[in-house]
């Protein structure tokens, strides 16, 4: 199976420069209703794991980055928490199904590419919940992420390391619905001077809100609500950065 973006090649580096966490007290206040551990789908190297486990969160992390999960292990280790880590593609996800919610944070359900594989995670997670469970999917509002999908080239930002500096930055084409990211990375010393430069390709695809809605309750989920950001704004088509979409599998 092709992978997308190949994250074990800077699986090392992440931390250093996804720092968000606009999205924590939403998922806290999420994990808090549920008595259970929690499946966290494609968790990385625990940006947001971290903080759920800090607020007494028991989790399942799956992700496909053997690097990735590497990072959140040591993590763990460092901050005395504990998580069971899956190294599994989420395009064969196979748990027992255990869990009263699943959650795909950071908008990383758009790394899928495919629509079959969208699918395929869809009744996936569907599977692995309990009959009432419900399945947090996070997405970007295709309408708005598309305005800088213009092949301009944009600075994500400068982040200090012990070298010196660490800087990112990006160009985006396509979007039909498969977006084409260019993302550099460059590691200045203190003196100025080049260190190393990097190249990620990345693929991620603007799925449109119907298309989402339709897919998920093809494999059955009924969608309970949609939130245009993380403090539970309702969704509107025309202007919210994100779709949160709250879905739930159908009683037994
Ligand atoms: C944008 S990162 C988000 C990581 C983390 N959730 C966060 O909020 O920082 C996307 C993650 O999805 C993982 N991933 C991508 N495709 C995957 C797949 N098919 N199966 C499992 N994990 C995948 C990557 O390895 C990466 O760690």
């Amino acid at each position: 199976m092709v992978k997308a973006i190949d994250y074990d090649s800077i699986a090392e580096i992440y931390d250093l420069y996804v720092t968000s966490d606009y999205d924590v007290a939403f998922f806290v206040s999420e994990v808090r209703k549920v008595g259970g551990p929690v499946l966290e789908l494609m968790a990385g190297t625990g940006r947001l794991s971290l903080p759920l486990l800090g607020a007494g969160a028991r989790l399942v992390c799956v992700d496909n980055s053997r690097g990735m999960l590497d990072v959140l292990d040591r993590k763990l280790e460092r901050h005395g928490l504990d998580a069971e880590l899956h190294c599994m593609d989420v395009r064969n996800l196979d748990l027992p199904s255990s869990f009263e919610l699943a959650i795909l944070p950071f908008n990383a359900f758009m790394e899928l590419v495919d629509e079959r594989d969208q699918r395929a995670v869809l009744a996936a997670v569907y599977r692995c919940l309990e009959p009432g469970g419900r399945f947090v999917c996070t997405l970007h509002n295709p309408v708005v992420r598309r305005a800088t999908v213009d092949g301009v080239l944009r600075t994500v930002g400068r982040f200090a390391t012990i070298e010196g500096a660490l800087v990112v930055s990006g160009v985006e084409e396509g979007g039909d619905p498969v977006v084409k990211r260019l993302q550099f990375f460059e590691l200045y010393g203190t003196d100025g001077a080049l260190i190393w430069k990097r190249l990620l390709p990345m693929e991620f695809s603007l799925i449109e809100h119907e298309s989402f809605e339709s897919m998920a309750s093809d494999v059955g989920f009924r969608i309970d609500r949609v939130y245009g950001d993380y403090q539970r704004s309702p969704f509107e088509p025309a202007t919210s950065p994100a779709m949160v979409f709250l879905l739930q599998k159908r009683s037994a």
